[in-house]
């Protein structure tokens, strides 16, 4: 994988006005471009269409958690939509699991079906609260083999998680990982972050970057300077 295959910025905004002028901004040497819940539901699909139109890919990240059956339409629909990889929730089951990997099979092979485990929004107490017993990263491996039992390409799942899943589910699983900061830069409200190299070497496969992007004076350049790390960290 070229450094360029790994980067895929989050368009955490809500128009698709704002969206594509950071496109622009950013510039050619970002491919991929992750849509989530907050500008899907200003601008709808037309924002996807847009994305590719403009030849970039789209990681159309909506967190599909429903009965199999009607996951598996949504995901026939993002899969004839363009995307190139899409979420689901882990926690909707094996069969919705299935259900999502065999719809986006059937319409387009190249399309990863990513699973959410625990949301890092989620500790022990709250877990417990929704009846989970025991220790989160447990939960997160019990889910991540899980959604690769059933034919899933890979997990969202944070650098602290990336080694032991790498470990134990070896290297086609595919481990997208947001929480990253370029050394010296802000924070946000992100509470456990990583620089691009260390999410790399815990074994992501791709990082989600935002803010430090987004809000930078100069997206381009903020985006460089990311790509630069990934390539150190690959050789
Ligand atoms: O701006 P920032 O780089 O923090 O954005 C990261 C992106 O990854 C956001 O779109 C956010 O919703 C997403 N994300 C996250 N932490 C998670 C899961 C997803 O920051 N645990």
């Amino acid at each position: 994988m070229y450094p360029r295959e790994k980067l895929i910025v989050a368009l955490d905004v809500s128009t698709a006005a704002a969206a594509s002028k950071l496109v622009v901004a950013v510039g050619d040497s970002v491919l991929t471009y992750k849509v989530g819940l907050r500008l899907y539901t200003t601008e709808g699909p037309k924002v996807v269409r847009d994305l590719i139109s403009m030849g970039r890919k789209v990681f159309l990240d909506l967190k599909y958690h429903d009965i199999p059956n009607t996951v598996a339409w949504a995901v026939r629909e993002a899969a004839g939509l363009g995307a190139a990889m899409i979420t689901v929730h882990a926690l909707g089951g094996g069969k919705m699991l299935r259900a999502a990997a065999e719809a986006a099979r059937a319409v387009n092979p190249d399309l990863k079906v990513l699973a959410v485990t625990v949301l890092t929004s989620m500790d022990e107490p709250e877990l417990a609260k929704v009846g989970v017993q025991g220790r989160v990263p447990d939960e997160v491996m019990r889910l991540a083999s899980l959604a690769m039992a059933e034919g899933c390409h890979g997990v969202v799942a944070s650098a602290q998680e990336a080694p032991e899943l790498r470990r134990q589910l070896g290297n086609d699983l595919l481990i997208v990982t947001p929480g990253v900061r370029p050394a010296g830069t802000d924070h946000g409200d992100q509470a456990r972050v990583v620089t691009p190299a260390e999410a790399i070497a815990a074994g992501a496969t791709h990082i989600v970057v935002g803010r430090p992007i987004i809000e930078a004076a100069d997206p381009g350049e903020a985006a460089g300077k990311i790509l630069a790390e990934i390539s150190v960290a690959m050789k």
